[in-house]
């Protein structure tokens, strides 16, 4: 499923008269079936940005079409349609074993107990659930959390899943099965995926396109090879860096 956003906007009211506008006249379309690598540095307004994408948030101005779809008119179908996982915030029960939140998720979305035991097996198999799934997301890890949230935000089968920093603090092996289960869900599923991440082999090994977003404002919408090709140079790192010190510049400017 693919998405448009067009001239999204966000404002944040904070003290009486103090306003900040964290995503600003953003516009740009996620294709259906790739990994799109969405970043920007801290305080771009990425984490703004997914949350209107997915509904939480209602932005001041703009659109975001689903496949045709938009929140005012079918909300509904497009929960049943998008995951998402926060890694800074859970969406499981703190108090309660994984699997029956898990559970909780399958009842709620009306997934068929085949289905479900299908997911089950298919994501025990990278993730290694099978170690956690009887505790209570609050004597987890951080990676065991990470995991059981990329299950639940995957176990009624979304044709777009959204994920913000999920590999933030996790160990290299863990992150590598991540990875692994991120890019076989999108081959075996053609599930849409955009990825927010400061790692940049995240990047490096998972996407074709990438968005990237400073201040709220679109910096760059195209393929990781053509952003190469404009830079003249293959390491990812040293032009995210360029491009960050650039808008730190147009902050002292505008100051
Ligand atoms: N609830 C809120 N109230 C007021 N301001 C907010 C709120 N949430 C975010 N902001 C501000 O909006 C801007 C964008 O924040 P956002 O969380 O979208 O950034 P981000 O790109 O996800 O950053 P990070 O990489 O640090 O996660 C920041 O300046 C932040 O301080
Ligand atoms: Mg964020």
């Amino acid at each position: 499923m693919s998405i448009e956003v067009k001239g999204l906007t966000k404002t944040y009211k904070l003290k009486r008269h103090e306003k900040k506008t964290a995503v600003d006249n953003i516009s740009f379309t996620i294709p259906g079936g790739e990994i799109v690598g969405f970043i920007g540095p801290n305080g771009a307004g990425k984490s703004t940005t997914i949350k209107m994408m997915t509904g939480i948030l209602t932005p001041d101005c703009g659109t975001i079409s689903i496949e045709g779809l938009t929140f005012k008119k079918n909300r509904k179908e497009i929960m049943l349609k998008t995951g998402v996982v926060f890694g800074q915030k859970s969406v499981l029960c703190w108090d309660i074993p994984v699997i029956d939140s898990l559970k909780l998720f399958r009842d709620m979305y009306r997934v068929s107990d085949e289905v479900f035991k299908e997911n089950m097996d298919a994501f025990s198999d990278i993730l290694g659930l099978d170690e956690f799934i009887g505790q209570p997301p609050r004597l987890l890890s951080l990676g065991q959390r990470m995991k059981a949230d990329l299950a639940a935000s995957l176990i009624y089968d979304p044709d777009i899943l959204f994920l913000d920093e999920p590999t933030i603090g996790i160990d290299v092996l863990s992150k590598e099965r991540i990875r692994q289960f991120i890019k076989k869900i999108n081959e075996e599923r053609h599930t849409t995926i955009i990825l927010t991440t400061h790692d940049v082999s995240d990047i490096e090994s998972l996407c074709e396109k990438m968005i990237i977003i400073d201040k709220g404002v679109l910096i760059y919408d195209g393929s990781l090879p053509k952003l190469k090709s404009i830079y003249g140079s293959a390491d990812l790192e040293e032009i995210i860096k360029k491009i960050y010190l650039a808008g730190e510049d147009r902050y002292e400017k505008v100051c």
